[in-house]
């Protein structure tokens, strides 16, 4: 019997999770996304190529990888199609060649949820959350309140009534809201897209994940979002509103805890953060600013300009204590590279005290980064393809970082392409 091995973001989403998945697909019989939706953006970059993931796990690209799309996952009909289309347009058709299944326990989005997200943000003005808003919080909202749709259910002679029903009581919330919309184009896609799905094979993902483990084949659950945007853990209310963390892996596919074998821990040699909420070591400067020229900091799913900051180690400790992480993943190590010097928090000041981890008032208190200047490399590393050639200056910054984190980082990133990747130890 094999173990599920789990690749997640450790800080606040867009890590590199996409590329790095794709990366180790080969490695595996199955890649499974656990939860969010298309809130996600997973960018996948080879042969001049570059393709960007919504909703579908980033093992597609390889040819004998299995990808399944899981209970835990909210999927939007339209934007799954969508994607589908895209992706036969540039000679990739996974359904066709039998390489996607969707879990029949997923639940759906509906075009009234991401009105739903538009007008609830609309209202909360400067306050708002930052949504992605594509109906993610609405579509959770209605799983736990137990009012949800799922892919299982699109085969029922009564779909259209149970829709219809949800859709009146969307339909009263928005009465409340100062908010116009015109459904009529939406709804048609919506039903135009689900009778698409319907020719995807649907499954029971905890029987079809625990089979490929009874077989000794090796399964990669994929997260998406980032850990600090986990709806427990996360710096509420600013975080998504699923569990982006390792246990969410196990609910999101159906797996045990003691099924979980190898936690691969990602971030980035910096840091971002798109939408509202706390973010200590952010950079509001021509730093900052030349952070997110270099390193593209765009989103891959709104197109907003991320936030971006130094290092966060209590912020990277909080994350690795969470989900077990067993091997660090460093990414965009080259966007650092004509850099003097960079800069690692260690430790924030808050209220007066020293301390290195993530405080519960952080939404109210802004602490404070204690910063450690370290010494940048100053070379190009994007074309680095053996570990021998890492500049000296960036295993100093790679060991530094193993000594606080405790963890070994396994792979190092040097850029967007799939060849632009390390193996360490
Ligand atoms: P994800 O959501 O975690 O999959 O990450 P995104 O795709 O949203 O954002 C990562 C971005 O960085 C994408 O544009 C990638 O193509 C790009 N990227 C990934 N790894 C590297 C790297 O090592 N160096 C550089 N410069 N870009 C990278
Ligand atoms: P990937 O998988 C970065 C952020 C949004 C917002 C908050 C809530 O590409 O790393 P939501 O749409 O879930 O209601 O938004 O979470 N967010 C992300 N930020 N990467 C993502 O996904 C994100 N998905 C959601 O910007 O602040
Ligand atoms: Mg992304």
């Amino acid at each position: 019997m094999t173990q599920v091995d789990v690749l997640l973001g450790l800080q606040w989403g867009d890590e590199g999770k996409g590329k790095i998945v794709d990366v180790l697909s080969p490695q595996y019989d199955l890649i499974a996304r656990f939860q969010g939706g298309p809130n996600a953006g997973h960018t996948l970059e080879f042969d001049g190529k570059k393709f960007v993931l919504n909703t579908i796990p980033s093992g597609i690209f390889n040819e004998k990888t299995m990808n399944l799309i899981g209970n835990g996952v909210v999927i939007d009909p339209i934007i799954l199609k969508r994607e589908l289309d895209n992706l036969k347009k540039a000679g990739h058709d996974p359904v066709a060649k039998g390489k996607l299944v969707i879990a029949r326990k997923a639940h759906l989005i509906l075009p009234t949820h991401q009105l739903l997200d538009a007008a609830n943000e609309q209202k909360m003005g400067k306050d708002k959350i930052g949504s992605t808003l594509k109906g993610i919080g609405p579509t959770y909202m209605d799983k736990t309140g137990r009012n949800g749709l799922r892919v299982g259910d699109t085969t029922l002679p009564d779909f259209k009534d149970r829709y219809n029903k949800l859709v009146e009581k969307h339909k009263e919330i928005l009465s409340h809201y100062e908010f116009e919309y015109d459904l009529t184009e939406k709804e048609a896609a919506f039903f135009e897209a689900i009778e698409f799905i319907k020719t995807i094979p649907h499954v029971d993902s905890e029987h079809y994940v625990n089979g490929f483990l009874k077989e000794g084949k090796k399964v990669l659950a994929e997260g998406a979002q980032g850990t600090l945007l986990d709806i427990d853990f996360g710096s509420y209310p600013f975080v998504t509103s699923s569990n982006t963390t390792t246990a969410g892996a196990c609910t999101g596919l159906g797996i045990a805890p003691n099924k979980i074998g190898h936690v691969y821990g990602i971030f980035k040699a910096y840091c971002t953060r798109v939408g509202g909420g706390p973010f200590p070591t952010e950079l509001d400067d021509e730093v900052g600013e030349n952070l997110r020229q270099v390193g593209h900091e765009f989103g891959a799913t709104t197109g907003r300009a991320r936030r971006c900051g130094w290092i966060d180690l209590p912020a990277l400790k909080y994350a690795i204590m969470l989900n077990g992480v067993t091997e660090l993943i460093m990414m965009k190590a080259d966007v650092l590279d004509g850099f003097d010097t960079i800069y690692a928090c260690t430790h924030y000041e808050h209220n007066g005290e020293t301390i290195d981890y993530m405080p519960y008032d952080i939404i109210t208190v802004k602490p404070t980064p204690v910063l450690k200047a370290i010494d940048g490399w100053k070379t190009d590393v994007t074309k680095v393809n053996k570990v021998a050639d890492i500049p000296a200056k960036l295993a100093d910054y790679i060991a530094f970082l193993e000594k606080e984190l405790e963890v070994p980082v396994k792979f190092l990133s040097v850029g967007p392409d799939r060849v632009q990747t390390l193996e360490l130890n």
